[in-house]
C-alpha cells in the first residue's frame, strides 16, 4: 500500500539490504519492535550514536538499549548469569531489557551507555527486527523514536511525524503489538526493576524464586536515565479524576463510562494489557483533536497497571 510518507517503506529484500549497507555506513533508521518503535544506529560506531541523541535531543547521560538477534550475540559484549539464563529462557526474544556488566572487550561504545559499566541489552520479537539483526554483524543501539521526555510511537507515522525529513529510512512494520516499553531489570547484582513493563514484578519473581522489586529510579544514580519528566504528550496531563470540563479529555477504563465526545476508554473490560497497548495512541489522539488538558480516572495498580501508572506519573510531572 502506498502512503504519502517518502521516508515509510514496507518491509522486502530490497529494503532490508539497503537498510543493512545505510546502518553500516553510520546511518540511523527507525525500526518496529513489538513494544514501540525505535530509532536504532550501529552500537559498535560512534558516528550512528552520536547521530541518535542529536536527533533525540536527548541528554548524553541517559544510557541506550543495545538490541541483539539473540544470547550468543550478546555474549561478545556482556557478563551473562544464571538470573540472566533463566529469564532469557522464559522470555526472549520479548518484551524485558536487561542490565548486565560488561565486558572487558566489549564492542559497544562507551557512548552508547553514558560510560557506564553495565549495558542493557534486549531481544526484539518482531520478524523485521530478527530479519535485521539475523543478517548484521553489530548489535543495535536502540532508544524508542521520540524527541526526548516525549510520548514513543507505536507506528511508522508517528517516527516520521516526530523527526519529519530528517531520517530516510523508516521501515512499516504495522502498529506496535504492545505499545509500551520493555520491563528494564537490572542484573548486576540482587535483581530489581528499574523500569515497569508488560512482565510484571510477579511474573519475575515466580521464574527467578525471589522478590523483585520495583526500585525509585529518582533516588538513585543507577539508571541515569530515568528522568522525571518523561511521556509526556505536549500539554497537561493529571491523574485520579473522575471527570472533566468539555475542554479537556477523560482516559477512562472500565464499563462503567459513558460515551462521551471527550471520553477516552483504554478497555471497557477492564482489561490492563489492552489498556498499555492504547495508552500512548489515545495520548496522540486527543492531543491531535485539540483538547486543552488530560484527565485520567484511577488504574488499577497491579500487574500490567503498575507499568501504566509509571508512565502516566512521569506524563502528568
Ligand atoms: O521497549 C523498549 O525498550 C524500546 C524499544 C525500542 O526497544 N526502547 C526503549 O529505549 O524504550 P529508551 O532509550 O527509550 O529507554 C531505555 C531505558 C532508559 O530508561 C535508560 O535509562 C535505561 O533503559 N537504561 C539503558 N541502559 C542502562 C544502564 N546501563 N543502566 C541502567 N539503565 C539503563
Ligand atoms: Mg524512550
Amino acid at each position: 500500500m502506498k502512503n504519502s510518507y517518502s521516508n515509510i517503506f514496507n518491509f522486502n529484500k530490497k529494503i532490508l539490504h539497503k537498510t543493512i549497507i545505510y546502518l553500516k555506513k553510520g546511518n540511523v533508521v527507525g525500526l518496529p519492535t513489538e513494544t514501540v518503535y525505535g530509532l536504532a544506529g550501529n552500537a559498535y560506531m560512534s558516528e550512528s550514536i552520536n547521530k541518535i541523541y542529536k536527533f533525540k535531543n536527548r541528554p548524553k547521560r541517559n544510557p541506550l538499549i543495545i538490541h541483539y538477534f539473540n544470547h550468543k550475540q550478546a555474549e561478545q559484549d556482556v557478563i551473562m548469569n544464571k538470573n540472566f539464563y533463566k529469564l532469557y529462557k522464559k522470555f526472549c526474544p520479548g518484551p524485558i531489557t536487561f542490565i548486565l556488566k560488561r565486558k572487558k572487550n566489549c564492542k559497544v561504545k562507551f557512548s552508547a551507555t553514558a560510560n557506564l559499566n553495565s549495558v542493557a541489552i534486549r531481544f526484539p520479537k518482531h520478524r523485521i527486527m530478527n530479519s535485521l539483526l539475523k543478517n548484521i554483524e553489530f548489535p543495535l543501539a536502540m532508544p524508542s523514536a521520540n524527541k526526548s521526555s516525549r510520548v514513543s510511537p507505536v507506528s511508522a507515522k508517528n517516527v516520521a511525524d516526530e523527526f519529519q525529513k530528517k531520517i530516510k529510512i523508516i521501515i512499516d512494520g504495522g502498529k506496535a503489538n504492545l505499545g509500551i516499553e520493555s520491563t528494564v531489570i537490572d542484573l548486576t547484582g540482587h535483581p530489581k526493576i528499574l523500569r515497569p513493563g508488560l512482565i510484571t514484578p510477579e511474573n519475575l519473581s515466580q521464574v527467578l524464586k525471589i522478590k523483585v522489586k520495583i526500585i525509585n529510579k529518582n533516588k538513585t544514580s543507577k539508571s541515569p536515565g530515568l528522568l522525571r519528566k518523561h511521556y509526556s504528550p505536549g500539554i497537561p496531563v493529571i491523574i485520579n479524576q473522575k471527570n472533566c470540563k468539555k475542554n479537556c479529555a477523560l482516559i477512562t477504563f472500565g464499563k462503567k463510562y459513558k460515551n462521551r465526545k471527550n471520553f477516552y476508554n483504554l478497555s471497557r473490560t477492564s482489561n490492563l494489557k489492552e489498556a498499555a497497548s492504547k495508552l500512548y495512541e489515545t495520548f496522540r489522539k486527543i492531543k491531535k483533536n485539540r483538547y486543552k488538558k488530560i484527565y485520567v480516572v484511577k488504574i488499577p495498580n497491579k500487574g500490567i497497571g503498575i507499568a501504566i501508572n509509571d508512565r502516566l506519573k512521569r506524563a502528568s510531572n
